[in-house]
């Protein structure tokens, strides 16, 4: 039994200090997404953002666009016009139809027309399904990735990522937010004697085109997709929640009667 203790002891303080030896290990630059599943508009807006700008190369294959349009509240008929984009099937060949299924209907799971093998030969690696990232990156990542891509030439797309260095991905949202560089400042370490001098993300990036919306409209923009990649992460989440609070109170309902009765039983014990 001791040993049992000792090893659950081990394990569960060894979890929180090897996440903090990570931390200090990698001060990298993370900022912070501001979820909120139950604003509904910026689920939508963000739904939009990930149709337009996403679904094109990346899947979000374990959903159906109706669950999207049933949680969003998204009329059926508005849903199937702005989210599904029907691929042109005419200019197909039968097989490559058939593999796409027929044009889109609302009941359809959110696939796209890319195959794994076009995938890596134009970005050097297959696009990553969409639907669970959230869950795994965490919705600070993933709005800290989509808010720092930068101009690089040295990279194939022209540009990189501090979130995700060497990045194959284009910066399909280039046209919102424009290109720019990020701005370094020089800090001086004073380690055991010698002293480092590092480069260090200021937070502050300078702008060599500006984009269609400002640096403020841009992170919103970017803060409902997230939102709506972390809905799409879990879509039963809101309905969870929801039924929760209902259980909770139904139990403590259930509790008072329970008492009641308790009470009236025991009543003539005593
Ligand atoms: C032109 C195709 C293309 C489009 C459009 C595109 N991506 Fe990507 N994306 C890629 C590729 C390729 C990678 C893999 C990059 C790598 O591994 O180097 C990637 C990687 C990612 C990753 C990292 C996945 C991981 O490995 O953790 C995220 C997150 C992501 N994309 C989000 C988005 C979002 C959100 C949009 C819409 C705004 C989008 N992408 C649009 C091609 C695309």
């Amino acid at each position: 039994m001791k040993k049992i203790l000792f090893i659950l002891s081990v394990t569960l303080l060894c979890g929180p200090l090897y996440s903090l030896a990570q931390a200090s290990e990698d001060e990298a630059y993370v900022a912070k997404a501001d979820i909120n599943l139950e604003n509904k508009d910026s689920l939508r807006r963000g739904a939009r953002l990930f149709v337009n700008y996403c679904l094109s190369c990346h899947s979000a294959a374990y959903l159906r666009y109706k669950r999207v349009a049933d949680d969003l509240d998204i009329d059926e008929k508005l849903a199937a016009e702005k989210l599904i984009f029907v691929a042109d099937f005419s200019k197909m060949d039968e097989s490559e139809a058939k593999r796409q299924g027929e044009p889109k209907k609302i009941g359809a799971l959110m696939t796209v027309a890319m195959r794994a093998a076009d995938s890596k030969r134009w970005f050097g690696t297959a696009v990553p399904d969409l639907s669970v990232i959230a869950r795994s990156r965490g919705a600070d990542w993933l709005y800290t990735y989509l808010t720092t891509f930068y101009v690089d030439d040295t990279r194939p797309m022209g540009v990189n990522n501090l979130a995700f260095h060497n990045v194959g991905m284009p910066h399909v949202l280039w046209e919102l937010d424009g290109l720019k560089k990020p701005i370094y400042e020089t800090v001086k370490n004073k380690q055991s004697g010698t002293e480092t001098e590092t480069q260090v993300f200021t937070g502050k990036f300078d702008y060599l085109t500006e984009g269609k919306l400002s640096p403020v409209k841009y992170k919103e923009a970017v803060n409902d997709l997230v939102n709506f990649l972390v809905y799409m992460g879990e879509p039963g989440r809101l309905e969870r929640q929801r039924i929760g609070i209902i259980v909770v109170l139904f139990l403590g309902l259930l509790l008072l009667f329970a008492y009641l009765m308790k009470r009236e039983f025991w009543k003539d014990v005593h």
